[in-house]
């Protein structure tokens, strides 16, 4: 996998205790590399990092990246060879409620991890994660591409926006000539998956209440989505990494990682699927439609992948059907089995990197 890249290198996670990060952290073990993880708590209860035990299988730091002197601190120490930066207020909802907080640490925190980094004298790929949401959505038909102008009208999106420019500020101006530290930006959009309890998602909710006994209530049942497995854009991330150690040319570029439009399903169908998958015999005991609000389609932005398929030959590797699978499986052992979910998770892992063998994916080898 990944050409052995990470086996028995140093890989600094920001964010690892979320669920993108708990994913990638359990990933990275499986892959044999030395993890070292810093985030600020553990945003959710339950949680996916504390139900993979990962606090003692990873050097684990409790750190505001926030906070420039202990980010400098720990690049220093860690002497990483990989970082991937996922640290963020990444809830829109709660950019409305503390915006500045967003701003700070979107923004301001990503700034730090340039600081840090600047400072190493080895070499160092570091891929930051940023958010489909740093484009300015002009409600087009088409997908963006990286070259596409940035914006955001919320504040989340701004903050990704923003944390974009000053990735291209710090490139253009401490990263250049012979710094050994080598940049890439990663921008995706929203995933599902086993182990997410973050606010406001619509697996998430729907998963809180299937095991309560209840049902989830929906306002806009028509609303599509393409619905991505949280492992597509880490494959992505993954490769990325992998490519920038490898590629000089790869240093400053950013790279879309982005579902096919075949993914696209309404949310009535991604309900009813995972319903079936929960062991319900019919929708009506997974879901209720209490207002059916016309969905404004021309609002989803859509990635255009095409630079990620030429330059580092990644597609996505799941279909529809497969992303369900794993997204109930994984939640069903965890409520109804009381399943090992270190075990579970790194089995889902393992299918992943089997479907990726069999279809032949660039990462795969
Ligand atoms: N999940 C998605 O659907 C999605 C979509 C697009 C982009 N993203 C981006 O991917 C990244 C990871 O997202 P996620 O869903 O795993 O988020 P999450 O909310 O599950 O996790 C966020 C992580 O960042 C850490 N963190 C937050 N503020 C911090 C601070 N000040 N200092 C140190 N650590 C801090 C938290 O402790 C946690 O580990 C984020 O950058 C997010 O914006 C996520």
């Amino acid at each position: 996998m990944f050409a052995n890249s990470y086996h028995g290198r140093r890989v600094l996670i920001t964010g690892h205790t979320g669920f993108k990060g708990s994913w990638l952290t359990a990933w990275l073990l499986k892959l044999g590399a030395d993890v070292v993880g810093v985030s600020k708590d553990v945003p959710t209860q339950p949680s996916m990092f504390e139900e993979l035990s990962l606090a003692g299988r990873i050097r684990h730091v409790q750190a505001d990246i926030r906070d420039l002197a202990a980010m400098r601190e720990l690049v220093l120490l860690e002497q990483p060879d990989f970082v991937f930066h996922l640290a963020a207020q990444a809830i829109v909802s709660a950019s409305y409620a503390d915006p500045a907080e967003t701003i700070s640490t979107n923004v301001v925190g990503t700034m730090n991890i340039l600081e840090a980094l600047r400072q190493l004298v080895k070499p160092c790929a570091a891929v930051l994660v940023t958010s489909d949401k740093c484009y300015d959505n002009v409600e087009w038909v088409w997908g963006y591409r990286e070259t596409d102008k940035l914006g955001g009208k919320d504040v989340y999106s701004g903050s990704k926006g923003a944390a974009e420019l000053v990735i291209n500020s710090y490139l253009h101006s401490f990263f250049q000539d012979k710094h050994p530290v080598r940049l890439a930006v990663a921008r995706a959009g929203n995933v599902i998956g086993g182990g997410d309890w973050a606010k406001d998602r619509i697996v998430v909710d729907c998963m809180r209440a299937w095991s309560e006994g209840g049902k989830v209530e929906i306002r806009s049942p028509q609303a599509t989505r393409p619905w991505q497995h949280v492992l597509e854009p880490l494959s992505g991330y993954l490769t990325l990494g992998q490519a920038l150690d490898q590629r000089s040319q790869l240093h400053g570029e950013a790279f879309n990682f982005g579902p096919r439009a075949e993914q696209n399903r309404s949310v009535v169908e991604l309900l009813g699927d995972l319903g079936g998958r929960w062991g319900f015999d019919s929708s009506d005991q997974a879901y209720s439609v209490t207002a059916d609000i016309p969905f404004h389609e021309a609002g989803l932005l859509k990635l255009n992948c095409d630079k990620a398929l030429l330059e580092l030959k990644w597609v996505p590797n799941l279909d529809y059907a497969e992303t369900i699978r794993l997204t109930g499986d994984w939640y069903t052992a965890f409520y109804k089995e009381k399943a090992d979910m270190y075990a579970l998770t790194m089995d889902q892992i393992s299918t992943y990197e089997r479907a990726g063998i069999e279809r032949d994916r660039a990462w795969s080898h």
